[in-house]
């Protein structure tokens, strides 16, 4: 079941949202090699102490982070650790912000120093992919038309959209319905309705799709070792089109 928010509940999203992307926008400022994982989670730890907002993410399923730091070939779900990021990496800094019991979810990859022309190409053709999402997330079209205008856009661009993870629905949890897959077929899928809140989420890999998962049972990295991006927003359905809670500005 689908469960439409109203205005109200969008509102109160939207205020977790703001919150989340004023934590993206300090996190961009700390990234520089030498810094760590763990300092980005203790950053962001404090600025939503800071803000009256929790971390989300932190006990959801028994994952212990308010960040999820997804280094190089990781494509999400990595934890936070105390090993110095390089120039030339990418991290992906994942988090569900609430506040007054209003969730938000945004994630975000970031370039450390000096990229590679391809790492650079990855980051930016990741980005523009999610907009073409959010473009077709307006009442009439089906979830299927946001999934089929990021395949299509990523695989001309020669990158590959992981298919094992998923955007998702936002609202009293994390995780509701609809699933919004990043791949697939236009015309395809639940019809977008005004009021619907959901996550646009797609993670691209410069090799193929394919994804494994790491002992510690969260982790997802590629099993090419090419490195994966992603860029998150969450986004409300108006009856004009779509408003994105998260955005930076
Ligand atoms: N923010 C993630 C998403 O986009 C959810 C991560 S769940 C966690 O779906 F437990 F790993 F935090
Ligand atoms: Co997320």
């Amino acid at each position: 079941m689908i469960v439409l928010k109203s205005q109200r509940e969008i509102e109160a999203m939207k205020k977790a949202g703001e919150i989340l992307a004023a934590c993206h926008k300090g996190i961009a400022k700390l990234i520089k090699p030498g810094i760590t994982t763990w300092e980005i989670e203790e950053f962001v730890e404090k600025f939503l102490k800071e803000h009256d907002a929790k971390p989300e993410q932190k006990g959801y399923k028994g994952y212990q982070y308010a960040t999820c730091a997804s280094i190089n070939d990781e494509i999400c779900h990595g934890f936070p650790r105390k090993e110095p990021l390089k120039e030339g990496d990418i991290v992906t800094v994942d988090m569900v912000v609430n506040y007054n019991g209003a969730l938000a979810d945004s994630a975000w990859s970031y370039g450390v120093g000096q990229l590679a022309p391809e790492t650079e190409h990855l980051l930016n053709v990741t980005k523009e992919a999610l907009y073409k999402g959010i473009e077709q997330a307006v009442p009439g079209n089906r979830i299927g038309d946001i999934g089929h205008a990021i395949q299509t856009f990523v695989e001309g661009e020669g990158l590959s959209v992981v298919r094992d993870f998923i955007g998702h629905g936002i609202g009293a949890v994390i995780h509701e319905k609809p699933d919004v897959p990043h791949y697939g077929l236009a015309g395809k899928g639940p019809r977008i309705k005004e009021g619907m809140v959901f996550t646009i989420e797609p993670m691209v890999n410069i090799g193929r799709h394919y994804t494994k998962m790491d002992q510690n049972g969260w982790t997802a990295r590629t099993v090419d070792g090419t490195l994966s991006a992603q860029y998150e927003h969450t986004i409300a359905i108006t009856k004009d089109g779509p408003i994105i809670l998260t955005a930076q500005e």
